[in-house]
């Protein structure tokens, strides 16, 4: 297998494919410009990473799975290939038109449904919609620029600045700006925006992730009347995801294709999900106050990305609740980070604690110390952001340099 059939324009893999319908996509791809078949594995399982090492290269990622030797074994084949790696697109073979049979393949993330005899032009116009789906999105890519929000620790008033800052980027920056409530149950981002919840939350639309168009994200935001859009967190308690973080990775990747800016709330910690987001952000905000446990967890959480490569200019340090009469002074606070605060964000209780309860935002046109922060924070974020279009190449590549970091 050499570099130049590697790096196709269709890279194709069979799975468990009988003979007849090998040789008649073999004979297919022979006739495709830039298409390649790269063999037939003839087995189901464990087997994902052997058929992306094969397709690595090719720019259009194809496995043609049979469904007729072990139907259940295809089937969870084709949920990990979608949750693993959302950009291999998988095509069901079968003997079987009964619906219930094209529904299970569809549901576990099939792009297609061939019936065999595998017919030519069946074949073309499926790998024809999967490359024209592709083009699309890479004809409306924006690549915004993608912030993660991450509080010290519980409380810190990660949705409050998250949320605040997306308004002030959707409203006075006028940016098709995206708010990504990433909590795994109960976030707050909806009720602060006073939104109502959807019925559906950002994880339902990751586990779509082989599906992912602007048509299907449609039904699933919510909309603030500034613009700004919203991804809601799961309604219930117990809620279980099951979204792998690369699946979490590729769906942001896809929103920063929509958006000029997605922001992520997310609960503290660095959970898996959390590394996935930061993974696919120029920018970390860390916010916290000016408590002991909290510095301490900035220290650690700052030690932490350095350690996976982060560079210190994507770590902006953010003090909420700011006070110059706080317990723990400003110099105190920077010494024990070893860097600068990038922002403070003044202590306004009142304001945020009415924005909250009446699900009406403090909007920065009102005279407040807290709106004259997150003005400030937007309109940078603004100034520096598309212009230069040097500087949004090498703060993509600083991105991906991130994912390639975190999935070590
Ligand atoms: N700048 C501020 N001034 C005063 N109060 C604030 C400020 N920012 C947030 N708060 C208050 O802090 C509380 C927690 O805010 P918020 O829910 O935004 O925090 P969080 O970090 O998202 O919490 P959680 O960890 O539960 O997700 C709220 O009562 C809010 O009113
Ligand atoms: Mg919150």
């Amino acid at each position: 297998m050499g570099t130049v059939e590697r790096s196709a324009r269709i890279g194709v893999m069979g799975v468990c494919l009988d003979t007849m319908s090998y040789e008649a996509l073999s004979h297919f791809m022979g006739g495709i410009p830039g298409a390649v078949i790269f063999g037939n594995l003839d087995h189901y399982v464990g087997i994902e990473r052997e058929i992306v090492r094969a397709l690595d290269l090719a720019q259009t990622r194809i496995c043609f799975i049979d469904y007729d030797r072990n139907t259940e074994e295809a089937i969870w084949m084709t949920e990990r290939l979608r949750s693993e790696y959302p950009d291999v697109h998988s095509f069901a073979v079968s003997s079987y038109s009964e619906p219930e049979a094209i529904i299970a393949a569809m549901r576990a993330g099939c792009a297609e449904y061939l019936l065999k005899p595998v017919q030519h032009d069946r074949v073309v116009d499926g790998l024809a919609r999967v490359e024209a789906k592709q083009k699309k999105r890479a004809r409306s890519t924006v690549r915004g620029k993608v912030i993660t929000f991450v509080g010290s620790k519980g409380g810190t008033g990660v949705t409050s600045l998250a949320l605040h800052l997306a308004l002030e980027l959707a409203r006075e920056g006028k940016r098709k700006c995206l708010l990504v409530d990433q909590h795994p149950a109960l976030g707050d981002a909806s009720l602060y925006l006073g939104t109502g919840r959807h019925q559906y939350s950002f994880y339902e639309l990751a586990s779509n992730a082989d599906h992912l168009d602007e048509e299907l994200l449609r039904g699933f935001l919510l909309h603030h009347d500034s613009g700004l859009d919203l991804l809601d967190s799961p309604e219930s308690v117990d809620a279980t995801h099951g979204v792998s973080p690369a699946t979490v990775e590729h769906t942001l990747a896809f929103l920063a294709d929509t958006y000029h800016f997605v922001i992520v709330d997310c609960p503290p910690g660095l959970t898996d999900g959390t590394r996935a987001c930061i993974s696919q952000s120029e920018q970390v905000a860390i916010v916290m106050t000016a408590e002991l446990p909290s510095v301490r967890n900035t220290v650690r959480y700052i030690e932490h990305l350095s350690k996976l490569g982060y560079s210190s200019s994507s770590i902006h340090v953010v003090l909420n609740r700011h006070s110059k009469k706080g317990p723990l002074s400003d110099d105190r606070i920077e010494k024990a980070l070893g860097r600068e605060i990038s922002l403070r964000v003044p202590n306004s209780y009142n304001e945020v604690i009415r924005a909250i309860n009446t699900g009406a935002p403090i909007s920065s046109g009102e005279k407040s110390d807290f709106g004259a922060a997150i003005h400030k924070w937007a309109y940078e974020l603004t100034n520096s952001d598309g212009n230069d279009k040097s500087k949004a190449l090498a703060t993509s590549q600083s991105a991906y340099g991130m994912k390639a970091l975190f999935s070590r």
